[in-house]
């Protein structure tokens, strides 16, 4: 067992209580092994059994919950930058997704790349979230959009589980978009899916989740339902891409199908907020992807004051959102999201790991839970969120062991 001390601020984000209610305490220690966090509290309140173990000086500085990336594409080949300058100048999105550029392009890099080329691609970006603070990473696939190369990308999240320190989760989107060859055949192509992908994605346990791009560019809702009911009865529990570009009814739909999170809902009104509220689905926003697609951000103060839980997420990929860089996304969920630091502190860590069904066993600094935390160099998460600098991470422990010394 250790013991980390002389922590001047700990945020401690129950899964309990309001989104901004992150139960902090100023001078603080927080007493863990391996396995769990033992204690998590004020100074004087440390049990004393625990008070002469080895301790680990935490300088006065701020201790946090590791941060859970909740929606990345983690896997793919090449990048876009050419894209971007075009998006500058004025064209949009859907736009270049319809003159052949967009997902499809990225989709023509990654099947040529090989599992190996992958799989070490995706190591080197952990490895760079490590530093960051970040502790676990939700990866999807959908730029395979085949049956070999949707497994492939899957089985890249599968090798990274056994061979890194970070805890994955993995999703398929097999319905990112209907891919070229099948843009004539969109029934075949579900039916592909339905029938191929995930069943095999549930016979090898290659994924917890069923993801759906629900869009005008993507799947139709009624295509979405088709899809989100195969993946339940195989037990990959929908998660969605919802009133991302439009409103599309995905909000909605998230309700109907029971879905974990919804994520993206720049477009979303009041009934979908509603809708998720009622059925208890998570909203996940991103706004890096609002930022890099010029687009009008969430405005999550609508969501957290409605009720509705709201987590947050990079979205990393090539395209809407190619940046990693989780604190980055939290400043900016605070100045483009209008959520206050401490509400973006819970969408990172508890909230996120609900978004993941990974609640119960991390996300928060309390007792029983998995010792997954940081050391940030700042006074609390409000001078965190404000003063932004490029990494204020000190220190990233995993499961108790430190990954991480800046
Ligand atoms: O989450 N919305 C759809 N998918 C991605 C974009 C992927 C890409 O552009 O390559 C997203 O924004
Ligand atoms: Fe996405």
């Amino acid at each position: 067992m250790k013991r980390v001390s002389n922590i001047g601020y700990l945020a401690r984000c129950p899964a309990n209580g309001a989104q901004e209610d992150i139960a902090p305490v100023l001078d603080a220690e927080l007493v863990f092994d391996e396995r769990e966090i033992h204690f998590a509290g004020s100074r004087g309140e440390v049990p004393t059994a625990f008070r002469g173990l080895e301790s680990i000086d935490a300088g006065g500085k701020m201790v946090i919950p590791g941060l859970v990336d909740c929606h990345t594409h983690l896997a793919f080949a090449g990048w876009r930058a050419d894209e971007f300058k075009l998006k500058i100048l004025g064209r949009s999105y859907l736009e270049i997704a319809k003159a052949g550029g967009g997902i499809a392009s990225t989709l023509k890099k990654t099947r040529e790349a090989t599992f190996e080329e992958l799989l070490a691609r995706s190591e080197g970006f952990l490895a760079e979230m490590i530093k960051l603070g970040v502790t676990t990473v939700e990866c999807k696939s959908g730029y395979g959009l085949n049956l070999e190369d949707e497994l492939k990308t899957l089985r890249v999240y599968a090798e990274l589980k056994k061979r890194q320190p970070l805890t994955i989760v993995s999703t398929v989107l097999g319905a990112h978009i209907v891919p070229p060859e099948y843009k004539e055949r969109r029934a075949e192509y579900i039916k592909l899916l339905v029938d191929d992908l995930l069943p095999q994605v549930a016979k090898e346990r290659l994924a917890d989740f069923c993801d759906v791009f629900v869009e005008e560019s993507a799947f139709s809702v009624e295509e979405a339902r088709q899809i989100f009911k195969r993946g339940t009865e195989l037990g990959l529990r929908p998660k969605l891409h919802a009133d991302q570009l439009s409103n599309g009814g995905g909000a909605a739909l998230a309700a109907e199908v029971g879905a974990i999170s919804a994520d993206h809902l720049e477009f979303i009104d009041d009934a979908g907020i509603e809708a998720m509220k009622a059925a208890g689905v998570i909203a996940v926003t991103l706004p890096l992807a609002s930022l890099f697609t010029w687009q009008k951000p969430l405005n999550a103060r609508r969501l957290i004051e409605s009720g509705l839980p709201v987590a947050l997420a990079t979205d990393f990929n090539p395209g809407s959102s190619p940046s990693f860089h989780y604190p980055l996304s939290m400043m900016l969920a605070c100045t483009l999201n209008r959520m206050t630091p401490a509400e973006v502190l819970k969408a990172s860590t508890i909230i996120s790991a609900r978004a993941i069904g990974l609640d119960s066993k991390l996300g928060s600094l309390e007792k029983g839970k998995a010792a997954d935390f940081c050391i940030i160099d700042a006074k609390d998460p409000d001078t965190w969120m404000y003063n932004f600098r490029g990494n204020a991470c000190e220190r990233t422990f995993k499961n108790g062991v430190l990954i991480y010394e800046a």
